[in-house]
């Protein structure tokens, strides 16, 4: 009997990997797997106690509480965790998908319902309850947005979900809160939630939306990287600029969406954001320059205007 003792480390090593390691399936795959891997525990475990009972009452003598304690302990936690094992379903009900898209160092978003794409700041319906979804283009994420109590990681190759509801309209900002590199600080989030007519009226005008065609200059040394719907614009590399008039911040939440800001940034984006895939245009004319930014800023259906939402302190 001593000798199978062995078994009982092993199945909590084994039992442990599988708690902890993420499978093709998903955390829903991993349930299961720590289901089945509890239920050999618990019988390896009852097999030991009752035999060492058995043992126990052949000599005679108080040892025998030293196996009933534990037994029934482990029985009471172990029925507690298969309760909560069973009962477990993912949260549904969600009226809208955000998918997000981790990369060095931004956060693409799509709303795959409707079809547009934004990058580090979205817009969502207060009260509702909408389904986050992220995953990473290259290296391993970690995103918290405290006012909405979502924390979540963004793995390549991997799927993860969480639903949350903004309970108030406002900006939700979030951060980046495992180190990625030297710009960690600079991947943020800003989810702005609008009353839900406002929402829904925004959706439609993006959706409907016609970009005017880029100019030459952008065709020539932007459009390798960036999108603009319907146009001859399909890089994929940086953010789709479609609705790019529409945010109220630039370069993943950070800097705010006027001229000021962008002109530095077209020129040497590496300069204010070190690690960015996106190069410097130190060549670029004034009238270039000018061009640029008059077109980025015509990107959006007008009427919008979000730079006054308050910021939701949690
Ligand atoms: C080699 C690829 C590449 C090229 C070429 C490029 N960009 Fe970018 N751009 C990026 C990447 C990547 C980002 C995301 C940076 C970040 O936020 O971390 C970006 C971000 C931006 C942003 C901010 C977008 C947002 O939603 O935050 C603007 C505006 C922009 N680029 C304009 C331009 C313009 C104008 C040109 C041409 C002069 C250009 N880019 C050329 C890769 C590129």
């Amino acid at each position: 009997m001593r000798r199978a003792a062995w078994l009982l480390p092993l199945f909590t090593l084994a039992l442990a990997h599988q708690a902890t390691t993420y499978g093709e399936e998903g955390a829903g795959g991993n349930l299961t797997r720590v289901a089945v891997f509890t239920a050999v525990f618990l019988v390896v475990l009852f097999a030991t106690a009752f035999l060492g009972l058995r043992q126990a009452k052949k000599k005679g003598g108080r040892e025998i509480l030293w196996a009933v304690f534990p037994t029934v302990v482990v029985a009471v936690v172990g029925a507690m965790v298969g309760a909560a094992i069973w009962s477990y379903k993912p949260v549904g009900g969600a009226t809208l998908t955000l998918a997000l898209e981790g990369q060095r160092y931004w956060w693409r978003i799509r709303y795959p319902e409707s079809d547009l794409e934004s990058a580090g700041e979205a817009w969502i319906p207060v009260g509702e309850r909408i389904e986050v979804r992220a995953t990473s283009r290259d290296i391993f994420y970690s995103l918290s947005v405290p006012g909405l109590e979502l924390t979540m990681d963004a793995i390549p190759g991997q799927t993860t979900r969480a639903w949350v509801k903004a309970p108030k309209p406002g900006v939700y900002g979030g951060v980046e809160t495992e180190y990625v590199g030297p710009a960690t600080d600079k991947m943020r989030l800003r989810l702005l939630a609008l009353p839900g007519e406002d929402y829904r009226r925004l959706i439609e005008a993006a959706k409907s939306f016609t970009p005017p065609e880029p100019p030459k200059v952008f065709l020539e040394r932007c459009a390798a990287c960036h999108r603009i719907r319907d146009t001859e614009a399909r890089g994929t590399l940086g953010p789709d600029l479609t609705l790019f008039a529409l945010r109220t911040t630039f370069g993943s939440g950070v800097w705010p969406n006027r001229a000021e800001f962008l002109a530095p940034w077209i020129r040497n984006a590496p300069g204010l954001k070190p690690g960015v895939k996106m190069p410097a245009f130190p060549d670029l004319s004034e009238e270039e320059l000018k061009t640029l930014l008059d077109y980025l800023k015509s990107l959006g259906p007008s009427g919008f205007d979000f730079t006054e939402l308050i910021r939701v302190e949690e």
